[in-house]
């Protein structure tokens, strides 16, 4: 089982400034609750326990969400609106949360080998909480941590997406094994356009085995300079196996003003205005038997 999570959050969100000068991406609402959140709760839901986030300067937010606001509790308990609380209390019982600050941003590879002190000789997701996964039946963390429970080895989330897009991602290319599984056989990071191996882009979601550390310290910087999660992939790929599985559910790239408005809209009447629809039915009144003891 894999109990270990990761959430390389770090990054300065650049596409997103001015929002993002002083508040870190993975925070943004998506209606009424961060981004990150949502990519915790997909987590606890394929049982992972252990979640591992690596930050950066001003992402103290990240920290505060997951952890106790006693002056608000004590001004909210006993009044309709804890039940507002409800969820986070709920995910902060469920897990754990330990940080570790990327200094520099060298790029995804980078901040997932600072993440190595956090998750040890272990096998562990990754969640990059900008793209938000939504399944309401099985979570695409947990169809992923099932497909290594038979495979054991590093998995990819991959999504078709048009050529037109392909030079914004990871791109891999692989036979396929069984139904929307395919041994890799090249990753390309962001590819001109015109020259990708498929349209098969990666997504941030993965499953990596831990020898992934050793490959990535033995990745030069790619891509614009960074180090390349993408790069250290293609080597384990070459010397091993990596997957990649086309995963059941919707994505939104959250990153983009495109994908996080659609995200928004979604999540409203799919999930939030169910849950509200829920909690307005009238209560099922239980009927306690009173225990009456005969003299
Ligand atoms: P992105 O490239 O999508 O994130 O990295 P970004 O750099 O924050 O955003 P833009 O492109 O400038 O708008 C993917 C993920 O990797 C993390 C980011 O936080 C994001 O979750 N990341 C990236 C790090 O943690 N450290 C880095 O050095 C780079």
């Amino acid at each position: 089982m894999i109990k270990k999570c990761l959430f390389p959050a770090a990054g300065y969100g650049t596409r997103f400034l001015p929002a993002t000068k002083s508040m870190p991406k993975e925070m943004m609402p998506v209606v009424n609750k961060p981004l990150i959140e949502y990519g915790v709760d997909e987590a606890i839901h394929a049982g992972m326990t252990d979640m591992c986030i690596v930050t950066g300067r001003g992402k103290h937010s990240i920290m505060d969400h997951f952890d106790t606001n006693y002056e608000l509790e004590h001004q909210i308990n006993g009044t309709s609106k804890e039940a507002l609380l409800e969820d986070i209390r709920g995910v902060m019982d469920s897990a754990s949360f330990t940080y570790i600050r990327q200094r520099e941003m060298k790029g995804l590879g980078h901040a997932i080998l600072t993440g190595k002190a956090l998750v040890g000789d272990n096998p562990f997701a990754v969640v990059l909480a900008d793209d938000l996964c939504v399944n309401e039946h099985k979570g695409v963390l947990a169809q992923m941590a099932e497909l290594y429970n038979q495979f054991r080895c590093t998995i990819v989330a991959v999504q078709e997406v048009p050529e037109t897009e392909t030079h914004k991602y990871g791109v891999i290319s692989g036979e396929m094994i069984k139904d929307n599984i395919f041994r890799v056989d090249d990753m390309v990071e962001k590819p001109e356009p015109g020259t990708a191996p498929s349209n098969m882009a990666i997504i941030g979601r993965y499953i990596m085995t831990p020898d992934i550390f050793d490959l990535i310290e033995q990745t030069e910087p790619g891509k614009g300079g960074e180090i390349q999660i993408t790069d250290a992939l293609l080597k384990q790929a070459k010397t091993g196996c990596v997957l990649a599985y086309k995963f059941e559910g919707k994505r939104f790239d959250c990153g983009s003003a495109e994908g996080y408005i659609e995200a928004t809209n979604y999540c409203y009447e799919n999930l939030y205005q169910k849950a509200k629809k829920k909690e307005s039915k009238p209560a099922v009144v239980k009927v306690k038997t009173a225990e009456v003891e005969m003299a």
